[in-house]
Parts: C-alpha cells; structure tokens; sequence
C-alpha cells in the first residue's frame, strides 16, 4: 500500500490500464476532490483540480504530489472484479 495511511470508506476509484485493474481512495488526497474526474494515460493519473499526479500502478505521488493515494486489494475473476474493504 502506498499513500497517506488506510483507506477510508469515502469511494473506492477503479483504474482500467487497458491490461489491469487498480483499485485506490475516490478523493484526492489533496483537497478530497472526486478523482474519477481525473484523467490517466495508462502509466499516469492527474487529479485536474490541481495537477497532482499519481503513478497508476502503485499510486505513488509523481511531480509536485505531497502523498500517494491508499491502495486497495484488487482481484479479477471470471469477468469479475474483487475489492478487499477492512472494516474497523
Ligand atoms: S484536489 Fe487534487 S490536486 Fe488538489
């Protein structure tokens, strides 16, 4: 897990790479901005409120980004994705 401590349960954002599938917190670390109006190029995700960016595989901060985002387990089966969510 990369980022600034454990997910909350604010969203779970899914990025499609086009060969994988990642699953991090919905908002921004930033400024809690919704990240799904966010754009990614496969390697590279921006939050557009502010240009942070994120690295799509790992979520590790890129550029001027203070944090990475929180990660989540992620499994695709039979057409189906799996997200692993710990309770409190
Ligand atoms: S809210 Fe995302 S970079 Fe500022």
């Amino acid at each position: 897990m990369q980022g600034s401590g454990p997910p909350r349960a604010t969203g779970i954002l899914i990025v499609n790479t086009g060969s994988e599938y990642f699953a991090y917190q919905a908002q921004c670390p930033h400024e809690a901005v919704r990240l799904e109006d966010g754009i990614h190029d496969g390697s590279v995700l921006t939050c557009l409120e502010h240009l942070w960016q994120f690295d799509v595989r790992t979520g590790a901060p890129l550029g001027d980004a203070e944090t990475g985002l929180s990660s989540y387990r992620l499994k695709e089966e039979e057409g189906a994705l799996h997200v692993w969510i710990e309770g409190p």
